[in-house]
C-alpha cells in the first residue's frame, strides 16, 4: 500500500513548512510615545516613565505642557527638536526636572544616575563613549 508510506511523509513536510514559517515572537512593549526615528527606544522608555506624565498634549499640568509637549516634539521639525533638546539638557544639568516639589511626594519619579546620564547624552547631542 503506497498510501500508508505517503502519509508520514506528508506530515514531515508539513512540519518542516510549519517550522519555517513561525517567526520568533517580537516584543512590542506598549509605548505612550509614537514612533520616531529621532527617539531611540531607551530614551523613549525613560521619558515615558519620568517625563511624559506632565509633558504631553493631554496633560493637566498646564505649565509643564506649555513648556514641553513630547507629542509635539515627536512631530516637530529637526531644528525645533534641536532647540528643545537644548532646553532639556539645560534643565537636566541643573537638576530641575522632574520638579523637586513633585519628587517630594513621588521620590520614585526621580531619574536614576544612569537615566540622567543617558538623557543628558541624548539631549546634549553627545555620542556614547561605549560605541
Ligand atoms: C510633575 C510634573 C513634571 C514632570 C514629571 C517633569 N516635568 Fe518638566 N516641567 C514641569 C513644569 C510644571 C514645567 C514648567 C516650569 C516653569 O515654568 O517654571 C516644566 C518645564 C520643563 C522644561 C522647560 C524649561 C524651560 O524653562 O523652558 C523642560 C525642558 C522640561 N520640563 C523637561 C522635563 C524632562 C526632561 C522631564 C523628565 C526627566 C520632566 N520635564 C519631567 C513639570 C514636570
Amino acid at each position: 500500500m503506497k498510501k500508508l508510506t505517503l502519509l508520514p511523509m506528508a506530515a514531515m513536510v508539513g512540519l518542516l513548512f510549519f517550522q519555517g514559517t513561525t517567526k520568533p515572537e517580537v516584543e512590542t512593549a506598549p509605548n505612550h510615545l509614537a514612533m520616531s526615528p529621532d527617539m531611540p527606544e531607551n530614551i523613549k522608555a525613560i521619558v515615558d516613565q519620568k517625563c511624559y506624565g506632565c509633558h504631553n498634549a493631554e496633560s493637566k499640568n498646564e505649565k509643564g505642557k506649555a513648556k514641553l509637549d513630547w507629542d509635539a516634539f515627536e512631530a516637530s521639525k529637526k531644528s525645533k527638536q534641536m532647540a528643545t533638546k537644548g532646553k532639556i539638557a539645560e534643565v537636566l544639568e541643573k537638576g530641575d526636572m522632574p520638579p523637586a516639589k513633585f519628587l517630594e511626594n513621588k521620590p520614585e519619579g526621580k531619574l536614576s544616575e544612569a537615566e540622567l546620564a543617558t538623557l543628558m547624552e541624548w539631549s546634549a547631542g553627545k555620542k556614547k563613549k561605549t560605541e
